[in-house]
């Protein structure tokens, strides 16, 4: 899929071609990035693309036409109808279902604003949807497309290794992951959960569940009530509070508990 963006600082975006999963999928063609500065569509000698708001108050707003010859551009070049996604924290809140409805689709253009924001007209007559990355205020929407293209990149099927797409997979959809551990097998005392050395896989898939289950409960209650437990979940779940505390730590204090303890 493609990916235009429509930023001040294309060099800002553009550094994330340079690492990981994202740089990845860009150099297998999973992905395709392209920006457009709105400098680039300028009149004037100074390239101006901004001015102070009607109404005085502090700071300037990012002016229609530059963005308006921008985004012509972008569209001659785009199919038609395409979706023009403006991020600002007054947008609709990014979550993995949105990112996952618009993963599989040919391609979107992402508008990231500078100064105070953008002049309203133009977000009236061109921009099809407004998207949030969180209740912050980043001082461009530059990192929030960033985020955008990370998230929807690694979405991309053949951009995750092997190992990595494994996890996605499973049933650990829209839970909070379990926790990971690698060697050595214990540190200052705190021993690796028995259970993962124990080569069963069943039961490693077993713990991962309920761990990932037990840490959305505890930490974000919010996410499982929206999507549900299935029974088995759910007997888990009860499982996990039995032995745990509001923490999601073992319960029994001075005792080095090990999961084999906690199936016993
Ligand atoms: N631009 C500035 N703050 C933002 C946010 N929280 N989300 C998306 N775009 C932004």
């Amino acid at each position: 899929m493609w990916v235009d963006v429509i930023t001040l600082f294309p060099q800002m975006v553009e550094s994330i071609a340079a690492y990981g999963v994202t740089g990845r999928a860009i150099e297998k063609d999973l992905l395709t990035l392209k920006t457009w500065n709105p400098r680039d569509f300028t009149t004037d000698n100074y390239q101006s693309v901004d001015d102070r708001p009607y109404g005085g108050g502090p700071g300037m707003v990012m002016q229609v036409e530059p963005l308006r010859r921008c985004i012509r551009a972008v569209r001659e070049q785009a199919v038609p109808h395409v979706k023009v996604i403006y991020l600002s924290p007054q947008g609709k809140r990014l979550d993995q279902t949105l990112l996952r409805q618009r993963a599989g689709g040919e391609g979107f253009v992402l508008v990231a604003g500078r100064y105070e924001g953008i002049d309203e007209r133009f977000v009236e007559l061109e921009i099809d949807e407004e998207w949030s990355i969180g209740d912050y205020v980043l001082s461009g929407g530059e990192l929030a497309a960033m985020v955008v293209i990370d998230a929807i990149a690694r979405l991309q099927p053949g951009a995750l290794g092997h190992g990595e797409s494994a996890q996605q997979d499973s049933f650990m959809d829209g839970l909070l992951d379990y926790p990971h551990y690698t060697r050595p097998d214990e540190i200052d005392g705190l021993a690796v959960p028995q259970v993962l050395l124990s080569g069963d896989h069943a039961r490693i898939n077993r713990w991962r569940h309920q761990q990932a289950l037990g840490r959305t409960a505890i930490r974000r209650p919010d996410l499982l009530s929206n999507r549900g437990m299935t029974e088995h979940e759910r007997a888990l779940l009860e499982e996990f509070m039995r032995v745990h505390d509001k923490q999601g730590r073992f319960q029994i204090c001075g005792h080095l508990m090990t999961e084999e303890d906690n199936h016993e």
